[in-house]
């Protein structure tokens, strides 16, 4: 009997296969930092059973015409913005993401934005590799605490949670906001639930771990960025498509918000001449949220368990519902 062939859209370590090559067949795209050509893709994946794609590849009515034999596809992050569900599911494919797995690396890295980018650190690192330390001074590079401060969480699923307990070990006064208030998180984390906009205006940092939908898409406007206090710093690690991002530079511009910390943008990669790359009150990151070793190799060990156990008519550990 055929083996059920699975089709990889980027290069996996080698070991990570072994535990499955008796009952599957792998293709891979072989490239570690390229994306798979659409063309390629669509020809590769017509004949496969299974998938796992990276956020760089939209599933979309298009690519679903095309596939013949497609049960599952796994997508290699917990955000599934670039798979159209409704099209996926109208066909029944099966499609899972990868949560849990990650929630600690990316609220490390979200908080570390925060520090970074209100401590400067970056600047700073910047300023003595630059060999511009001639002397110490009061305010040099001075930032702005975090301790203590108010931090409001715009997002309370897993990550936001874990920003919340990352915010708790700073003493910071947490503030979220959530399509359904929490009241568990209320209660074992000291959270307190605002509207948005009273959010917006109370918090030091606003940190963004929103999925991208259709409700949230823009949803940092001019608006938002209006209600902000002069002094706010803006973090996002969700998804740069939450942004107006044309509203979000001019706000800096005009320091109606004081900094902005960003791993995620509305078009990635952002090209090297992009105005939020020329601000000094930008921190920008290429999109490393759960971009750690051990979490990487964690999510595609997810990934290949949910789609093997699919291919053998077993339910996904995390099928998105
Ligand atoms: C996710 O999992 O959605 C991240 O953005 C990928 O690192």
């Amino acid at each position: 009997m055929n083996k059920p062939t699975i089709y990889i859209t980027r290069s996996i370590p080698a070991k990570l296969l072994k535990p499955y090559q008796e009952h599957f067949t792998f293709i891979c795209w072989e490239k570690e930092e390229t994306p798979v050509p659409r063309e390629v893709l669509i020809k590769d994946a017509k004949h496969a059973d299974g998938l796992i794609c990276m956020l760089t590849e939209e599933i979309d009515d298009a690519f679903l015409d095309n596939v013949q034999r497609l049960q599952v596809i796994a997508n290699l992050a917990v955000g599934y913005d670039n798979i159209d569900i409704h099209a996926s599911k109208a066909r029944n494919i099966i499609i899972t993401n990868t949560p849990d797995v990650l929630t600690e690396t990316t609220a490390d890295l979200g908080f570390g934005l925060l520090m970074a980018t209100a401590r400067r650190l970056l600047e700073a690192n910047d300023f003595i590799k630059q060999g511009k330390w001639q002397h110490w001074a009061p305010y040099l590079l001075a930032g702005t605490d975090v301790y203590n401060k108010t931090i409001g969480i715009v997002g309370m699923g897993r990550i936001g949670k874990a920003i919340a307990r990352r915010a708790k070990g700073f003493s910071m006064n947490i503030l979220y906001h959530n399509r359904s208030r929490d009241e568990i998180a209320e209660e074992k984390l000291g959270v307190t639930y605002l509207g948005l906009n009273e959010l917006l205006s109370e918090a030091d940092f606003v940190v963004s771990v929103v999925p991208l939908t259709d409700e949230t898409r823009n949803m940092f406007d001019a608006d938002a960025f209006s209600m902000m206090k002069h002094s706010a710093i803006f973090i996002n690690i969700s998804r740069g498509g939450v942004v107006d991002e044309t509203a979000l530079i001019q706000a800096l511009k005009e320091e109606q918000i004081a900094a902005a910390g960003l791993d995620v943008f509305s078009k990635e990669p952002l090209p090297k001449n992009h105005p939020l790359l020329q601000m000094r009150n930008v921190v920008a990151l290429p999109h490393i949220g759960s971009a750690s070793v051990e979490t990487r190799t964690n999510m595609w060990n997810l990934c290949l368990e949910n789609v093997t156990r699919v291919l053998s008519g077993k339910r996904p550990r995390t099928p998105v519902e």
